[in-house]
């Protein structure tokens, strides 16, 4: 039997979200090799070993750079702050592993331009975490949208709004920091990105809007300047001609972990919110009249790959469970076996988008993306 070994940097919110994942993978699925969870890394020793515990990892050190040249790994989860992205995929990279990177891909263009390069040069599987295109909904959408169900494509929305960063007394924290890169623009509209890329096309032009909401943070220092932006709006024109928008906000009181998406055609149209991810809000045009409405078709079985999790309809998925269809979509890659994951390169080309926008912020027109 394969097996393949793990290493995972960092075990904040997304740490533990690929830990659950690679724990889950084969069970759920029942296929692919099996996961040998080999070495952890955190910033200090106790909290790698205490992780590396809990988690069920072998080996834990503090020092990333022995981790991604350890012999027991194979594949690479990074989930670092974004800064620290570009040094540890390029390193894992060049020591022959396979990389699992966090979104975005880096704060600079020029940074994620020396990944995808580094991935090409490689050889080696290198994919991002994009889980939201992982759900069945989404997968649901994208098989009306290829069958035709509501016609070409007019127009696309997609909001995607939380409030974590909607209380002005928040601490200043490292996605404040320009070394983070823009804001919300890497840190959201990269998320809205991944679902259109992947649902419908790129943008060929841009149009940005981005807002600092407040000024400055508590900080150790006593407060410190904002450096990002926590809002960002972009009317985008697609390739195929249809018109979009996005508007991302940390922001946003009350909203949780909303992406709603809003799809138009000639003959009908598509909504979903990540909100309520287990739903797709479905309108035909079509029939009598009268009888036309929106209706909701609830993810079960019949909607790949929800059957790997629970044989009963309307039980619903959870956002962890997004993370282990991504790390079973991985291990596919990795075997040469089909795989829906954005790669460097289609990565690059989504940092491409969010850098229009925003310049187009800074210079107040349209820029090609
Ligand atoms: N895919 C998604 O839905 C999603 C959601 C949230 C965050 N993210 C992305 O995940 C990345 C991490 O975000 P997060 O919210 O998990 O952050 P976090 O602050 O919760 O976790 C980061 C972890 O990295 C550790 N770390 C920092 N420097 C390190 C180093 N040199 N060596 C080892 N460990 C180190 C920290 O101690 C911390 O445990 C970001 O790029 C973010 O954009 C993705």
């Amino acid at each position: 039997m394969d097996t393949i070994g793990v290493g995972l940097i960092g075990t904040g919110y997304m740490g533990k979200c690929h830990a659950l994942a690679w724990m889950a993978v084969r069970a759920a699925f029942g296929d692919g090799p099996v996961v040998r969870r080999a070495v952890l890394c955190e910033v200090e020793e106790g909290l790698a070993r205490r992780r590396a515990d809990e988690f069920g990892f072998e080996q834990s050190t503090a020092d990333w750079t022995t981790l991604v040249t350890d012999p027991a790994v194979d594949v690479v989860s990074i989930t670092t702050p974004t800064g620290l992205h570009a040094s540890m995929a390029i390193a894992a990279l060049e020591a022959g592993k396979h990389v699992w990177c966090e979104k975005p891909m880096a704060p600079s263009l020029a940074d994620a331009e020396r990944m995808a390069a580094a991935a090409r040069a490689s050889g080696k599987v290198a994919i991002l975490g994009y889980n939201y295109i992982q759900s069945p909904a989404v997968r649901y959408i994208g098989k009306l949208l290829k069958r035709g169900a509501i016609g070409s494509v007019t127009q696309l929305r997609v909001e995607m709004d939380e409030d974590f960063m909607a209380d002005p007394e928040q601490p200043f924290t490292w996605r404040s920091e320009a070394s983070s890169g823009l804001g919300a623009p890497d840190d959201f509209a990269v998320h809205p990105m991944s679902l259109i890329s992947t649902l419908i096309g790129m943008p060929s032009e841009v149009f940005g809007e981005l807002v600092k909401p407040f000024p400055d943070r508590p900080h150790s220092t006593g407060r410190r300047a904002v450096e990002t932006f926590d809002i960002a709006t972009a009317l985008l024109r697609m390739e195929g001609g249809a018109t979009g928008a996005i508007q991302v906000s940390r922001s946003a009181w009350g909203r949780k972990g909303r992406i709603q998406l809003q799809i138009f055609g000639a003959r009908g149209a598509i909504f979903f919110d990540q909100e309520r991810f287990n739903e797709v809000g479905v309108y035909l045009a079509e029939g009598p009249v009268e009888e036309q409405g929106i209706k909701t078709v609830l993810m079960g079985p019949a909607h790949p790959p929800y059957e790997h999790f629970i044989p009963a309809a309307g039980h619903q998925l959870g956002f962890n469970d997004l993370k282990i269809v991504e790390a079973h979509e991985l291990l596919n890659r990795i075997a040469g076996k089909p795989s829906l994951t954005i790669d460097f390169d289609q990565g690059l080309a989504i940092e491409r988008v969010i850098r229009a926008i925003g310049r187009s912020h800074r210079e107040g027109r349209w820029q090609r993306a």
